[in-house]
């Protein structure tokens, strides 16, 4: 971790404060999957501005805030935005909530993105669950000085639960949805592909391409959480359509299938308490 970044303890201890709920399971939102904070019963919520060491993020909606509540009567902890490589922010910042998370206590965590389709029976809407990464964005957030008390070298085998993978599938298909499941390339961005790159990505193994969540998965690995991804595929990947890419296309689709996203993040926190 870079020198600037305080200690994680100093923003978990802060949300150890702010409610007596102590949720295990943490939920980090990406594109798509906001709407589920209408079906949050909260019970407190938070301004990354006011945790020591949280990026700045986003202005608009809930962007930045961090909330502790039920969700299906399950309590959660739900960070609505995140820091992207892409805005120039150094790993160290991008994967802070997540060091801060561990240090919280929590156990398991729920990655969601918008991505890319690459593979070819992906449409518009779909939802993927995640069963493997790429990292493709040309670096590691592990690189730099070693963590005290943490693993150096982290296996990355099974880096997706395959229990909390098998809970989101049944979540997904309670709301109707026939889930996807695929691997996960993650790009630097902050352009989109060109037609040969997801050609070339495809071949390589990717399903769908994003550009975020790698960074997250890998340091919450590292602080041996448990790891879950779903991605909401917004749009076809760059060739894929006679179509060109728009960030009004990712926001379109995101507002098109927000409420069954929504209902499959609440029902993977019931399924959750559940097994648990
Ligand atoms: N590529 C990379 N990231 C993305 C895409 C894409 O096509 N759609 C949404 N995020």
């Amino acid at each position: 971790m870079s020198k600037e970044q305080p200690s994680p303890k100093i923003a978990a201890a802060r949300l150890k404060q702010l409610s007596r709920l102590r949720p295990t399971l943490a939920i980090i939102l990406g594109s798509g999957f906001h709407h589920v904070l209408s079906a949050l019963d909260e019970d407190a919520r938070i301004s990354y501005a006011k945790l020591p060491g949280f990026p700045p993020v986003g202005v608009s909606g809930h962007a930045g805030e961090l909330f502790i509540g039920r969700l299906g009567g399950v309590p959660v902890m739900v960070l609505s935005g995140r820091a992207h490589f892409y805005e120039g922010h150094p790993m160290a910042l991008v994967t802070f909530a997540v060091r801060v998370l561990a240090a919280y206590g929590i156990k398991d965590v729920l990655l969601t993105n918008a991505a890319g389709g690459a593979a070819r029976s992906f449409r518009p809407g779909d939802f993927m669950v995640l069963t493997d990464h790429i990292n493709l964005m040309g670096t590691n957030p592990l690189r730099g000085a070693p963590v005290a008390g943490l693993p150096r070298f982290v296996d990355m085998t099974r880096a997706y639960d395959v229990k909390l993978i098998e809970l989101l599938r049944k979540a997904g298909r309670e709301c109707g949805i026939k889930v996807r499941s695929g691997v996960y390339m993650a790009v630097c961005g902050p352009s989109y592909e060109t037609p040969a790159e997801v050609r070339a990505f495809t071949k390589l193994g990717a399903d769908a391409i994003g550009m975020s969540t790698v960074p997250e998965a890998v340091v919450a690995r590292q602080c041996g959480m448990n790891v879950a991804g779903v991605s909401c595929i917004t749009n076809l990947a760059a060739g894929r359509s006679g179509q060109a890419l728009s960030h009004a296309e990712v926001l379109e689709t995101a507002e098109r299938v927000k409420v069954l996203a929504a209902q499959m993040l609440k029902n993977f926190a019931k399924l959750y308490a559940r097994g648990k």
